[in-house]
This record gives C-alpha cells, structure tokens and sequence, in this order.
C-alpha cells in the first residue's frame, strides 16, 4: 500500500502514514497562469494499492479536481486498486432535486471519481450516508467521527444534554449521547429553498434548566442554524450552550454569528482546514485508519 498526498489532505495523510507505517508519497501540484490545475505523481505506484488522501472543502472546486486528476495519474501510472479517502465530500447536500431543473450533484461529483478510476471511497460522515452509497458504484465506507468529537466535548460540559437542530440529525445525536451518556433529543427546523434562510420552530416540550447543551450537526456553513438553536436552548433553560460538527466550514461572519448566539465553544474534526484557532478540532485520522 502506498498514500498519496494531496494539497488538501490537511495532514492527514502524514497521520496514516505515521500510524500504518505505509510509504508517503505528496503530489506534486501548480496552477498554471490561466487558472487550472496541475498535478504530477512523482513516484512509481505500479501494482500498487494506493490510498489518495484529499478533502474537499473550500475551494470545492479546485480540490475536486486537483482529486480527479490525482486518480487520472495513479490509474494511468498502474495502481492495482485506488481508494479515495475524501474526509470531507463537497457537494453532499444536493442529494436531491428540491426543485424542477436542478442538478444532481452529489450524483455527478460521485459519478466523476467513479469514472476517474477510483475503485473505493473512505469519507467522514456525509450529509446523506445512504445517498453516497447509492451513487458512487464502487465500495463505499462511511467513517462516523462521533468518538474524536466526544474526546474533545468531554472537557468542555458537566451537565450534558445532546441536541439536533433538526429531525434529520437525530441518529448523529442519539449516537453522541451515547458516548457521552446523556439525554438527547432534537428540535425541528424550516429551510426555504430559495434563499437557504432557516427558521428553528419554538420547542415548549423541552425543558433545559440547568443543562450544558450540546448542538451537533454534520455542517456548520453560515451558523444560521445552531446561532437559533443555541437562542431557542438559552430560552428553554440552557446554562451553556456549545457547538460541534464534523465538518466546521464557518462562511463570512459565521464565527461572529456563533458566539453573538451566546455559544462558548465550537468543536470540529480536520476534515476541513479551519482557519478560525477558537475552533477546537478532534483528529479523525485513527478513525480512518481502521477502514483501510
Ligand atoms: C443541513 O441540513 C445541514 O445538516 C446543516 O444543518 C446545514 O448545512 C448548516 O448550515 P448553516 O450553518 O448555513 O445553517
């Protein structure tokens, strides 16, 4: 086996090396003058089962096909088998068409690393596991981060009490609670597709008082989201709110909007480079370590 590195595996790959004493190669990469990417494998990976390691967070596009063109060039440069760990899959959340006309594009992007040549996918919880496995043709393994984010929630609560922002993150946070042996439930969100605005629905159900909530979600974009859900849990009796996701993209003022919402702490994992440093981020890599 043989890990290749790409420009956006954040470490990662070093990590795996590290950890399965397996041979590190980096690719080689530029832009040219026009804007395209350029990639170049310097070493041979013939009969080789080469692992690439590249995430996909921003600038999606440019990671995405720095990725494409890394499977092109192991392919063609006779790797046995390619596995694509992508800890981060952009594109995830257009799973379906919400409206006449839109594009699927968790379907092409899956489509395009298939056809590439890659023959498996390693990555960390995607918005809709079920619909990555559905599209990419090939061999699918889902990593669930749940206990790297527990390591790292564990320091900051007492009182823990898991809360999903909406219905669909109710099983991300039944597992949480398990990990941290706490209640957990969720409350119920709107989305309007036209402007992507979200509005959190009034929770008179739940009582709060004297809990260290814990929001968790797959993606912090804008923060609009866990911002409300954060307000809505000071309503309902929270002592503190916290945040923690997966993948911790934090767009424009996201930050700012976060802690305006009266949260004390973000918790991510390094599937996406995180700028912000009051970000605290588990390491996921021993968790993928083990799908290989
Ligand atoms: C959507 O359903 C996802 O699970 C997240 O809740 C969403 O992507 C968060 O986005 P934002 O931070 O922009 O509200």
């Amino acid at each position: 086996m043989i890990i290749v590195g790409g420009p956006a595996s954040n470490g990662i790959d070093e990590k795996l090396s590290e950890m399965l004493n397996v041979k590190l190669v980096k690719a080689e990469h530029k832009i040219f003058p026009d804007g395209e990417s350029y990639i170049r494998i310097p070493e041979s990976v013939r009969g080789e089962e080469v692992v690439i390691v590249q995430s996909t967070y921003y600038p999606q596009d440019k990671h995405l096909m720095e990725l494409l063109l890394m499977i092109e060039a192991v392919k063609n440069l006779g790797a046995s088998k390619i596995i694509s760990i992508i800890p981060y899959l952009a594109y995830a959340r257009q799973d379906r068409r919400f409206k006449d006309g839109e594009a699927l594009s968790l379907k092409i992007v899956l489509n395009l690393i298939y056809e590439s040549g890659s023959d498996e996918l390693i990555t960390v919880e995607p918005h809709k596991p079920d619909a990555v496995i559905s599209y990419f043709k090939g061999n699918v393994k889902i990593v669930d981060p749940t206990p790297a984010l527990a390591r790292e929630i564990k320091k900051e609560v007492e009182n823990p009490f898991v809360l999903a922002p909406d219905r669909g993150a109710l099983e991300r946070a039944e597992r949480l609670a398990k990990e941290l042996n706490s209640p957990y439930s969720h409350i119920e969100k709107e989305r309007d597709r036209t402007t992507g605005e979200v509005r959190i629905k009034e929770a008179p159900h739940l009582d709060l008082h004297g809990k260290d909530v814990v929001l968790i979600d797959d993606i912090i974009s804008t923060g609009g989201t866990l911002a409300q859900a954060s307000q809505l849990s000071y309503n309902l009796g929270a002592r503190k709110v916290i945040a923690a996701a997966t993948h911790v993209l934090l767009v424009n003022d996201a930050y700012d909007k976060l802690t305006r919402a009266g949260i004390k702490s973000i918790i991510g994992t390094n599937t996406i480079k995180v700028e912000n440093k009051n970000v605290k981020i588990a390491d996921i890599s021993d968790l993928i370590a083990v799908k290989l």
